[in-house]
C-alpha cells in the first residue's frame, strides 16, 4: 500500500490498496483514524475517490460509527478486532517447558502447498468484514488468505511456523517481524485436532522461538467473538492493548442495482397479510412481545 503524503498528521492515513483492488475489480482506500473526525474523512475520501473505503478506528469511537450512517448511503459493520501484546522482556524463558506434544518447523517454499492445504482446512467457516458487505457476494476468503500465509514464507520481513501433532500438520502461525515487534498475522488448526490445546501449545511455543530470535514484544489481533482465541492469549499472559471497528463505506455503487434483501423482505411485509394476526397491547395498540424479556 502506498502512504498517502498526508499520512497521520490529521490524526487519520489513507493508504491505496493495491491487492484488494485486485481482489474486488474495485478501487479500495484504506482508512486508518485515530484522533480525527467525520470531516476530515470526507475530505480524503473526496481527494482518493474510492469505490470502496475501508475505515478502521478504536471501537471508543463510537460518535464516528453513527456519523458514517449519518454521512454515507451504504455503510457496513464489518467487525470488531481487539488487539493483544505481550512484553517477551518481563518474562523470562522456561527452561523446563511444558510438554504439548507439538513438532514444530519453520516453513519454507518445499511446504506451501502444505500451506495452501492447512489454510483451506482451518478457514473453510471463517467469516470477516469482506464477508458482510453484499457487494463482495461471492468473494471467496481462502485464496487470499493462502496467498497472505505463502507470503510470509517468502518474504524477509515475515516468518510461518508448521506444528504438528503425531507428525501430522495439524497447524501454523504466521507473523511479521518490525524491528524486534513481531506480529501474528495468521494462524490456525485443522478441525480434526480441534479443542485438544493445540493452539494453546503454538502460542506457548512461538512465545519462546520468537524470544529466542530476539522479539521483545509480541502483538496480534483477534475478532471479538473468536473466544477460544481469548481464552488462550490471555493464560498465556497477552494483555489488551486496544480494539478497532471495522466499516466498508461502498461508494460509487450503481443506482440500478436492484433493492437489497432487507429492502425486499421490508416491502414484502407490508404489502402481505400476515399469516396470524399478532395480539395487541390494549393501552398502546403495539404487538405484544410475547417472549419473556431477559
Ligand atoms: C481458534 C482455533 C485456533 C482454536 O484452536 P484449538 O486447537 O481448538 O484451541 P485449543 O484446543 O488450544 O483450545 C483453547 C481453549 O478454547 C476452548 N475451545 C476451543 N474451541 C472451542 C469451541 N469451538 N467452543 C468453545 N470453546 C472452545 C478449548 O476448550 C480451550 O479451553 P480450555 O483451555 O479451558 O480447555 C481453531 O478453532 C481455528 O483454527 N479456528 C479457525 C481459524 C482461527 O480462528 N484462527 C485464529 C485467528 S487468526
Amino acid at each position: 500500500m502506498k502512504p498517502d503524503p498526508a499520512d497521520g498528521k490529521q490524526g487519520i492515513t489513507a493508504l491505496f490498496s493495491p491487492t484488494e483492488s485486485n481482489r474486488f475489480n474495485k478501487r479500495v482506500v484504506r482508512f486508518t483514524i485515530t484522533s480525527s473526525g467525520i470531516g476530515r474523512l470526507k475530505k480524503l475520501i473526496e481527494l482518493h475517490y474510492p469505490d470502496l473505503a475501508i475505515v478502521r478506528f478504536p471501537s471508543h469511537r463510537v460518535d464516528l460509527v453513527n456519523a458514517l450512517y449519518r454521512s454515507f448511503p451504504e455503510v457496513i459493520f464489518g467487525d470488531c478486532l481487539v488487539e493483544y501484546r505481550i512484553d517477551l522482556e518481563q518474562i523470562s524463558v522456561p527452561r523446563n517447558q511444558e510438554r504439548f506434544d507439538l513438532g514444530v518447523l519453520e516453513a519454507e517454499e518445499t511446504h506451501i502447498d502444505a500451506l495452501d492445504h492447512i489454510v483451506m482446512y482451518s478457514f473453510s467457516d471463517y467469516k470477516n468484514h469482506y464477508s458482510r458487505n453484499p457487494r463482495l457476494k461471492g468473494f471467496d476468503l481462502i485464496p487470499a488468505y493462502q496467498e497472505w500465509v505463502r507470503s510470509s514464507v517468502t518474504s524477509p520481513d515475515k516468518t510461518c511456523h508448521l506444528f504438528f501433532y503425531d507428525e501430522i500438520l495439524c497447524g501454523f502461525f504466521a507473523a511479521e517481524k518490525a524491528g524486534t515487534v513481531y506480529r501474528g498475522l495468521l494462524s490456525g488448526v485443522i478441525p480434526e485436532y480441534r479443542r485438544n490445546g493445540v493452539f494453546r501449545g503454538i502460542i506457548h511455543t512461538v512465545k519462546t522461538i520468537f524470544q529466542m530470535d530476539g522479539a521483545t514484544e509480541i502483538v496480534t489481533n483477534v475478532l471479538l467473538e473468536n473466544g477460544p482465541v481469548h481464552k488462550v492469549l490471555l493464560y498465556e499472559g497477552f494483555v489488551i492493548s486496544n480494539s478497532f471497528l471495522t466499516m466498508h463505506l461502498n461508494l460509487r455503487t450503481s443506482h440500478t442495482l436492484p433493492p437489497s434483501r432487507r429492502w425486499g423482505k421490508m416491502f414484502k411485509s407490508i404489502t402481505s397479510t400476515p399469516r396470524r394476526p399478532r395480539p395487541r397491547s390494549r393501552f398502546t395498540d403495539l404487538p405484544v412481545n410475547t417472549t419473556r424479556a431477559v
